[in-house]
């Protein structure tokens, strides 16, 4: 068979695992592997590359994606010519690395795409399955960040607040915050209240602590106000792009807590990562299934991680509401077991 690859909506670390660890499995089955270029523009613009062996032997270990993504361009509206490409393409099926985004734009042609899906995002908010690859890495970048910032925090005797990305969801902030041990993790899920949290700020100062350390998802705002958005990517499926909280809070501790804060906005770091060991093996596991399932022509599935195993679920599973963090989280719980403002 003519099987092609597509990675769509915003890169993520392991994208090139899967491309490498299906690539490779399906040339070994004796299929031919065609890249199609920047997600679906590749797709419009019928831009495809003929894949070979020795054009994946170790791309798994490097951030973004060999074949190219765009987070720019859906098919609404544009079905028919969505359709008269990809059929021009002449592929037996297609392997898509995507989110809500993607799927949503390929299921509507299930009777004439023979699609897997691989789900996939930083945000780690899809519904279907319990983690997204490349969420670890992102969690890495935070705590990382936050580990080194306490350095200066400590020194100059300031609050640092780090804002993460995630959209709607607070995994990464909470995540990374909580293997950082940061003072304060601040999510779109549980609206802080302002009162509360500047009187943990003071307490804190009261007891002589040195640094604090906040981590803030880029969507998380305070209880009855709205998340933060920076501008708008008219055309993308998910036009909002959020930001500034961070730097409000730092403004706003400064003035009325009287401890001096800066903040730090994460940004792409959190994406632009070579992937983690975690995220190398669930895309290595990811990637070798879905060749397994194009092989035995079990389209209109895809991989998904459940209690511990990547398992073949429908692609409708991956397109429910966001998952967000629940309140009684265990992580949450963990987080308000150390103290932690959450
Ligand atoms: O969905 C992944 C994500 O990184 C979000 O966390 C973030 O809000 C958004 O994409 C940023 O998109 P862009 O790459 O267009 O700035």
């Amino acid at each position: 068979m003519r099987i092609g690859i597509l990675t769509g909506g915003g890169d993520a670390p392991g994208l090139n695992g899967v491309i490498e660890s299906a690539g490779t499995t399906l040339l070994r089955f004796g299929h031919e592997v065609i890249g199609i270029c920047d997600g679906f523009e590749g797709i419009y613009n019928r831009k495809t590359v003929s894949i070979r062996l020795e054009d994946l032997e170790g791309v798994h270990a490097n951030a973004g994606t060999l074949l190219g993504t765009s987070n720019k361009s859906g098919t609404q509206g544009r079905e028919k010519e969505f359709l008269e490409s990809y059929k021009a393409l002449n592929l037996d099926g297609l392997i898509a690395c995507g989110g809500d985004g993607t799927f949503s734009g390929l299921k509507k042609f299930e009777k004439e795409i023979n699609l897997i899906g691989v789900p996939k995002t930083i945000d780690n908010d899809l519904s279907g399955t319990e983690v997204t690859f490349g969420f670890d890495t992102a969690c890495t970048v935070v705590a990382e960040s936050l580990d080194a910032l306490r350095a200066t925090a400590d020194a100059h005797r300031r609050v640092m607040i780090v804002e993460t990305m995630g959209r709607t969801a607070g995994w990464i902030a909470l995540g990374g915050g909580l293997a950082a041990y940061a003072d304060a993790i601040l999510i779109p899920e549980r609206p802080y209240d302002p009162t509360a949290l500047l009187e943990y700020i003071k307490g804190c100062k009261a007891k002589g602590k040195r640094g604090l350390l906040i981590a803030v998802s880029e969507s998380a705002s305070a209880k009855h106000s709205e998340s933060k958005v920076a501008f708008r990517v008219e055309g993308s499926p998910q036009a909002e792009r959020f930001g500034g909280i961070a730097e409000h809070l730092a403004r706003w501790i400064d003035k009325e807590s009287g401890w001096e804060a800066r903040h730090v906005v994460l940004g792409h770091l959190q994406r632009s990562r070579f992937p983690t060991v975690t995220d190398r093996f669930l895309t290595l596991s990811m990637g070798v299934e879905v060749a397994r399932m194009a092989h035995e022509k079990k389209w209109n599935h895809g991989v998904a991680y459940r209690d511990g195993k990547v398992v073949r679920v429908p692609i409708s599973d991956f397109m429910g509401p966001v998952r967000t963090v629940d309140s009684d989280h265990r992580w949450v719980k963990l987080a308000q077991s150390l103290g932690i403002f959450i």
